[in-house]
């Protein structure tokens, strides 16, 4: 299972990659905006050094909504760095761009999916990544997680070869349950990853074992 990042900020990114579980990062508009970046070199400029920082696909995202723009968009993208994969998103001038940028080995990840009938689009299109998005369904109290588990069925009833990616991830539950059901990839939030590594017994059990090492050296 890879683990992606969703985060355009420099320092989250780089912590992530420092505890070596990174295997990608994922950006949208509105993770950028977020940080300031403003203005076509900047944007470029900030994406080669979120490459530089992981080890991985880094997706950047199109703003155009036209086949024409969303292919030079697209390709300008895949310009800055052999890392880059292009977000397109899920409307129908998107997956006209992703087959021209399958049959062109430029790698996708088509973004804002909230079906399976969207995602098997994405697939017959040859997208590389497809990310059905957990937590904006349950905002609307649809089971997020019930859709991924209809898109992993389908995938593997035919063999495709996109790779699931699960999105707007919230907590870590989302995380475990993305795991049992075999999603290839989820992009979180720093956060979901900080918090997976706490346990209140970790914590016990190091105190306890820290203060016996005490005793120990005299
Ligand atoms: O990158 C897309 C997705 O992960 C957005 O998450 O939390 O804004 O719904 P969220």
């Amino acid at each position: 299972m890879k683990f992606f990042i969703d985060t355009a900020n420099l320092k989250e990114i780089e912590e992530g990659a420092k505890m070596g579980i990174l295997d990608g990062c994922t950006t949208n508009p509105s993770l950028m905006a977020k940080e300031g970046i403003k203005g076509e070199s900047n944007i470029k400029d900030h994406y080669k050094s979120i490459c530089e920082l992981v080890d991985g696909s880094v997706s950047a995202e199109v703003f155009s909504t036209s086949f024409d723009g969303i292919v030079s968009e697209g390709e300008e993208l895949a310009n800055i760095h052999s890392n880059i994969v292009v977000k397109v998103p899920m409307i129908e001038e998107g997956i006209k761009a992703i087959a021209h940028f399958t049959k062109n080995n430029i790698k996708t990840n088509c973004t804002l999916v909230f079906s399976a009938t969207q995602a098997l689009l994405a697939a017959k299109a040859g997208a590389t990544y497809i990310s059905p998005f957990i937590g904006r369904l349950d905002d609307i109290s649809t089971d997020g997680l019930q859709l991924l588990d209809d898109i992993v069925t389908i995938f593997s009833n035919y063999g495709f070869e996109s790779e699931v990616l699960g999105a707007s991830v919230r907590h870590p539950m989302h995380l475990m349950e993305c795991a049992q059901m075999g999603v290839d990839v989820v992009t979180c939030p720093f956060s979901v990853y900080k918090s997976l590594f706490k346990h209140p017994l970790t914590d016990i059990g190091l105190a306890k074992f820290l203060k016996d090492a005490e005793k120990m050296q005299g």
